[in-house]
């Protein structure tokens, strides 16, 4: 499974990129806005450079022509770019018309397992089911990964399986055992995934025990 920082913060970005555990990223209106003494495009063009895999950046228009018009200046970014596109039958048009250019889409704003299915059917690269939204109105957001990866199975459909809004690592452990292609997480996350206490006092114990070691032994080193 695939791991994306869902950040535009730059520092975040390079501080698990050098760990070698981050595929990609996706950012969106409000992580750009909590960016807020950075200029948003400065930003995406940034991170675009600073990233080897996929990075998700968002469009805003409504309109069709818009939507398309935003939709090949982010590709412009760079080629790792993935325009995100917001689900609806105008968000529909847009990813056939991009898929048949090369251009890959992310449709975001996914919270059915028939949203996901018509934007797999349009040509999107990734369809992004929100499940911590789903989880605060009181819905099972995992139960609708299941049914994406069902019936994307079913029909040999490539579109990833990409589980965003992710509130915790649990999420995540249950997302890899569904099969999701990819997991987009906040770093809070990723660094709750990193640490475990027992790892922490086991440290400790092996730490203090190499001193005492060393105390019998002064001249111990590898
Ligand atoms: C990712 O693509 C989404 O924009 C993000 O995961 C949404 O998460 P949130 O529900 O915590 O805002």
């Amino acid at each position: 499974m695939k791991i994306f920082l869902d950040t535009a913060n730059i520092e975040a970005i390079k501080k698990y990129l050098e760990l070698g555990i981050v595929d990609g990223i996706t950012t969106n209106p409000s992580l750009l806005l909590k960016e807020k003494s950075r200029d948003p495009i400065d930003l995406m063009r940034n991170i675009v450079k600073l990233v080897d895999g996929p990075v998700s950046l968002e469009i805003v228009a409504i309109d069709f022509e818009e939507i398309i018009e935003e939709s090949l200046k982010l590709a412009n970014y760079g080629d790792n770019v993935v325009v995100k596109i917001p689900m609806s039958s105008v968000g529909l048009k847009a990813i056939n018309f991009l898929t048949k250019k090369n251009i890959k889409t992310n449709v975001t704003l996914i919270f059915s397992a028939n949203q996901a299915l018509l934007a797999a059917k349009a040509g999107a690269t990734y369809v992004s089911p929100f499940i911590g939204r789903l989880d605060d109105i009181g819905h099972d957001g995992l139960t609708l990964i299941s049914d994406i990866v069902q019936i994307f199975t079913n029909y040999d459909i490539t579109t990833q399986v990409l589980v965003a809004s992710i509130r915790h690592p649990i999420h995540v452990i249950e997302s890899a055992k569904l099969g999701a292609d990819v997991v987009t997480l906040p770093p809070e996350i990723l660094q709750k995934m990193i640490y475990h206490t027992l790892t922490d006092k086991g440290l400790d114990v092996f730490l203090a025990d190499w001193g005492k070691l060393k105390k019998e032994n002064p001249n111990l080193q590898f």
